[in-house]
């Protein structure tokens, strides 16, 4: 195998320490492993995400393909039921499944994602219309995200009570009952679960197609939450931040064909869910100081006007 991309071995030390360093050092190895198991050569540069690398290959077939092999973790479990149950609809195939390894072989499209399209109604055009083609009946065992509500509204109410911030009693409120009216009774419905432009690619076979899904079950409107809430660095350029951001969810839930009352709902919880992670983590794009201060700020203003209805 080609090197390992540094600043993949960097962010997964710095995420994953001593468990981080020891996964890597058998990666090479594992690579090799699958390699060899499933038949295929590597065909060009290793690429990565947050939490898994991504080697092109090329199968005995000479169709084209890629190894995908995440950090283990509880998280990625779950990525090649999801594959498996839409069968290619809306979303790459899954060729082969190493499960123990956290490996997968992937039908492989274009480098290019969907986070590269400047026209944010088209990304968003996009993202909805996938969603609504992911949204199909779950297979059983998939984590239904019904029983996530009970941590939810704990760590919500642990959150506010701890942790210093700018959200007003009604945004806190607003969360709290999205959390109770939406959140304990989710339909058997698959969705993505990590649903944003960099996970979702350029294809041939449908124009784009998804990949890195969560496999997680219930309500589709909460993938609109999630992608709203990685659209949010594009929200800080906005003239008037409350109309762009309901933008956003009149074209995710026009798009998708959703209630879009159930969108705002669902964003509206993720931004306050996020202005409380980056207060405890820090963000991908700032991990702390004045520019964590002043993202977790602008997060608050995006929960705080998301919470009205418009
Ligand atoms: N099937 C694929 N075909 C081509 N490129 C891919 C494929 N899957 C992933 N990639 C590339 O690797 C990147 C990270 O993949 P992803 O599955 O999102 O990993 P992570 O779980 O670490 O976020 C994608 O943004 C894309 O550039
Ligand atoms: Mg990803």
């Amino acid at each position: 195998m080609t090197a390992l991309p540094q600043e993949f071995v960097r962010s997964t030390v710095d995420r994953e320490g001593d468990a981080g360093a020891a996964w890597l050092a058998e990666l090479p190895g594992i690579v090799a492993d699958l390699l060899d198991r499933w038949g295929c050569v590597p065909d060009g540069t290793v690429m990565h995400g947050g939490v898994g690398v991504i080697v092109p290959v090329r199968r005995r077939t000479g169709e084209s393909a890629v190894l995908k092999v995440s950090f283990p973790h509880p998280g990625n479990v779950h990525e090649p039921d999801a594959f498996a149950a839409w069968r290619g609809r809306g979303a790459v195939l899954l060729h082969e499944r190493a499960d123990e390894r956290y490996a997968m072989l992937l039908e492989r499209v274009r480098p290019t994602t969907l986070a590269e399209v400047e026209d944010g109604d088209e990304v968003v055009t996009v993202a909805a219309r996938l969603a609504r083609r992911l949204a199909v009946p779950a297979p059983p065992g998939l984590p239904r995200l019904r029983d996530q509500a009970g941590a939810w509204e704990e760590e919500l109410r642990a959150d506010a009570g701890e942790l210093p911030h700018t959200l007003s009693r009604q945004a806190l409120d607003a969360a709290l009952a999205t959390v109770h009216d939406l959140g304990r009774t989710q339909p058997d419905t698959l969705i993505h679960g990590d649903l944003h432009a960099r996970n979702i690619l350029r294809a041939d076979r449908e124009p784009w197609l998804a990949v890195d899904p969560k496999g997680h079950v219930g309500d589709p409107a909460y993938d609109g939450g999630t992608l709203l809430k990685s659209r949010a660095l594009t929200l800080i350029e906005a003239d008037d931040l409350r109309k762009a951001a309901h933008r956003v969810v009149d074209v995710f839930a026009e798009a998708a064909e959703l209630d879009r009352e159930r969108v705002r709902r669902w964003a509206q919880f993720h931004a306050v869910r996020a202005s409380f992670w980056g207060r405890r983590q820090g963000f991908r794009v700032a991990r702390g100081g004045p520019m964590l201060d002043w993202l977790t700020g602008f997060t608050d203003r995006l929960a705080e006007v998301l919470t009205d209805r418009r």
